[in-house]
């Protein structure tokens, strides 16, 4: 049960306001009897009151299927004006105070950045210049990703964060941290023995880490262009979900502890080598038979634009564990499916026994294919003797499905908002682990502003022709899964 708190939102009108914070929070308090511990404070531009917005939080929840919302937003909503032109910050501040003394509040407070990340420092000074960074209660800074642009941005905007607030006061969000999939990684891997026994360079021949989208940017274009995949994908997501597959086993399921053996992990990742990087970008095609525009095509995206939505390179991990195995990671946005996964392949037995035609071995390597979404769940193949007098194999596989076994998921949001509100900070990202997934990445970042080649793909294909051909398993290939780039 959290503590009571104002849950303020700098950003309040906006997209993620609407679409995941507002019925996130809804969940977690009024559908788990929780509601006197929160009440939330909308803060923008926009010139609205709280009536207006209890409407807009209203309409939001509707439009996530939470009907029957308009008594909590009656008595726990609340909007205030703010503009850029008020650095003392004290309508804010004034709100609060009626806010908390209306709700008998003992001044604990979340603030959440939900702003385009030009906007952060320049919060986060006016947060502290008006000493909303401390006190009464506790106070908690939410800030959304992506944190920097690069290297020198992320530390500038680390240190910044440092001379207002305590680390333990902030919480850097990576929404993949909170799937429900992206957390049991560690389950699968440490509750149970059989994997993480087998989870090295002894066993395993390569892992393969994809994030595949079907959409565009949709109304991004502002945004994207400027970012491109690798500030929007892969220094967060994907080094999380690197981290998370690749680290040794933490003392303890502190939050620290987890930290600190995914830093080690992204120290211990060799610098990437670029021979091995591709960069696409998606052309005029079709995606679950609908025709889309190339990017250079959709709205507000320069006609020259060499952003690239694709990328897929070549991870190698300098340590005991990993030395030798090659990790291979790509996502890409306009893709043929929606497809997340984790696939680790398992080395071929040390030598050949069944033969099928031309004399050819028949075994097929081992896999273990963790579904991070849709479809949530994992796949384990494996051959088996067709029965019969011949000693045909044929590749199998297990698979365990969270929709066969649990009602629901919760939304990533969900579990992180609650996490926020009860101080867990188990599944943020710690200012060293961001500078330190920046290190990885801001070589590629250069190499892709200066020169690397761009290739295109159509829209609805896996990437550049030619790049990545898919695991063969005996029941056709894992589909959309990598092998090597080739040099
Ligand atoms: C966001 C990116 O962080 O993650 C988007 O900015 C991307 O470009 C999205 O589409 C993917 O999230 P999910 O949860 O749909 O895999």
């Amino acid at each position: 049960m959290p503590e009571p708190h104002v849950f303020v939102i700098f950003g309040g009108t906006g997209d993620l306001a609407r679409r995941k914070l507002l019925p996130a929070m809804y969940r977690n308090l009024v559908a788990s009897g929780m509601s006197e511990q929160s009440v939330v404070l909308g803060l923008s531009s926009a010139d609205i009151d709280d009536a207006d917005y209890r409407v807009m939080a209203r309409e939001a929840l509707v439009e996530a299927g939470l009907d029957g919302a308009a008594p909590w937003c009656d008595d726990r909503v609340y909007f205030q004006q703010l503009t850029r032109d008020e650095p003392d910050l004290q309508r804010l501040r004034a709100k609060l105070a009626a806010i908390e003394q209306k709700h008998v509040l003992p001044g604990n407070r979340i603030f959440y950045l939900a702003l385009p990340p030009g906007a952060f420092p320049k919060v986060i000074s006016n947060l502290s210049a008006a000493g909303l960074n401390a006190g009464p209660g506790w106070t908690r800074l939410v800030i959304e990703k992506p944190f920097g642009r690069d290297l020198e941005s992320a530390k500038r905007l680390n240190d910044l964060v440092h001379q207002q607030f305590n680390e333990d006061q902030v919480y850097r969000i990576d929404h993949y941290l909170g799937k429900e999939t992206v957390r049991n990684l560690l389950a699968f891997r440490f509750a149970n023995l059989l994997f993480e026994t087998s989870w090295n360079r002894d066993r395993i021949d390569a892992v393969e880490i994809t994030v595949a989208e079907t959409l565009g940017i949709g109304t991004r274009a502002a945004y994207y262009d400027n970012a491109g995949v690798v500030r929007d994908m892969v220094q967060n997501h994907l080094a999380q979900l690197l981290a998370l597959v690749a680290m040794e086993a933490p003392h303890s399921f502190d939050a620290d502890a987890i930290r600190d053996e995914k830093v080690q992990l992204l120290k211990s990742i060799r610098s990437i080598d670029l021979e091995e990087l591709t960069l696409g970008q998606y052309e005029r095609g079709e995606v679950e038979s609908v025709t889309v525009p190339g990017y250079r095509e959709e709205d507000a995206v320069p006609v020259d634009s060499t952003t690239p939505t694709y990328i897929s390179f070549r991870i190698d991990i300098d340590n005991w564990r990993w030395q030798g195995v090659p990790f291979y990671v790509r996502t890409g946005k306009r893709l043929p499916e929606k497809n997340s996964h984790v696939a680790v392949r398992f080395r071929p037995p040390p030598t050949c026994l069944f033969h099928g035609e031309l004399d050819e071995c028949e075994t097929h390597q081992n896999v273990i294919k963790l579904i991070l979404q849709p479809n949530e769940g994992f796949e384990l193949h494996f051959d088996v003797k067709s029965p019969g007098e011949s000693l045909r194999l044929v590749g199998e596989q297990l698979r365990f499905m969270y929709a066969d076994r649990f009602d629901s998921i919760p939304d990533a949001y969900q579990t992180l908002i609650l996490d926020i509100m009860n101080g867990d900070q188990t599944l943020f990202v710690r200012a060293d682990e961001v500078e330190e997934s920046w290190r990885l990445f801001d070589p590629v970042v250069t190499a892709a502003a200066s020169g690397h080649p761009l290739l295109t793909y159509p829209a609805g294909t896996w990437g550049p022709e030619g790049r990545h051909t898919p695991i063969e398993w005996a029941s056709g290939p894992i589909r959309g899964e990598v092998t090597r780039s080739p040099r």
